[in-house]
């Protein structure tokens, strides 16, 4: 074979290989129409979906309802016209034709004039007939220590929560590190002083941060970054009865 032949070989060899490869990358139909689901997410974690973290998708809420602008990211991305609307609540703004700071965040529509009201009338058929509906905005829960000792785990129907410095978070699904035979003791508890130590003594699962240093503050505040990427704020932790 000459060296022209052998050539032609090895190209119809590549093009033949990059398809099969790229097929077999494509997934299967069922994964191919996975849709994404945020379900009840509050404000706080709907902030998260901005577009600053490729890995998550674009979010956007119209009274409380949570679609997902991703495709539209040359509108909604960052630096792009409309990323003040990414991670937020938008209905006012809409309304308003408004970004401003104002009015993100707000669905306060109480004292909307008729255009405005017909303007967020028209956003939102747009919004339904363009965009996923992903989910909801919901309050943040309030619970109480010994409430937030009901989401350790134990009923295995329910989430596990742990709260930091007050803040609680929806841990579920790092069920292996903290359900009933993961490693760790922080299900259902106040643990802001045993992340700060480094310690997994139960004893030390509480939110007094009294004589620490500043290394363990540093450290606290590195895990709170990390569940705040990682994990849902569902709610804040109040006094209790004891
Ligand atoms: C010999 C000591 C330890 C080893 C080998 C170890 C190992 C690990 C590993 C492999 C992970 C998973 C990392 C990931 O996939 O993201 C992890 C996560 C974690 N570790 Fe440890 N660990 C140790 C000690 C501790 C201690 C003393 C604490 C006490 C605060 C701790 C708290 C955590 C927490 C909170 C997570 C995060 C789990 C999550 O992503 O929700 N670890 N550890």
């Amino acid at each position: 074979m000459d060296w022209y032949h052998a050539g032609l070989w090895v190209a119809v060899f590549l093009v033949a290989a990059t398809v099969i490869v790229s097929r077999s990358n494509q997934g299967s139909p069922e994964e191919a129409c996975t849709k994404f689901e945020v379900g009840d997410i509050s404000s706080h974690t709907l902030a998260q979906y901005c577009g600053y973290d490729f890995s998550k998708p674009i979010l956007v809420a119209v009274q409380g309802k949570v679609y997902d602008v991703t495709k539209a990211a040359d509108r909604f991305g960052p630096g792009k016209p409309l990323h003040a609307y990414a991670g937020r609540e938008v209905a006012r703004a809409l309304a308003k034709s408004s970004i401003d700071l104002a009015d993100l965040g707000s669905s306060e529509l109480h004292d909307l004039g008729a255009e405005e009201a017909s303007r967020l009338r028209e956003a939102v058929a747009q919004y339904d007939s363009q965009y996923d509906a992903v989910g909801q905005v919901v309050p943040l829960k309030q619970l109480t220590p010994e409430e937030l000792a009901g989401y350790a785990g134990q009923d295995p129907s329910k989430p596990l929560y742990l709260a930091i410095k007050g803040t609680i978070f929806d841990i579920s699904k790092g069920r292996q590190f903290y359900g009933p035979d993961g490693i760790y003791p922080f299900a259902g508890k106040e643990c802001a002083r045993a992340l700060a130590l480094m310690s997994t003594d139960e004893a030390d699962c509480c939110g007094n941060l009294e004589g620490l240093g500043f290394t363990e503050l540093d450290i606290l505040r590195d895990w709170e970054a990390k569940f705040n990427i990682k994990y849902p704020v569902i709610g804040t932790l109040v006094a209790g009865t004891k």
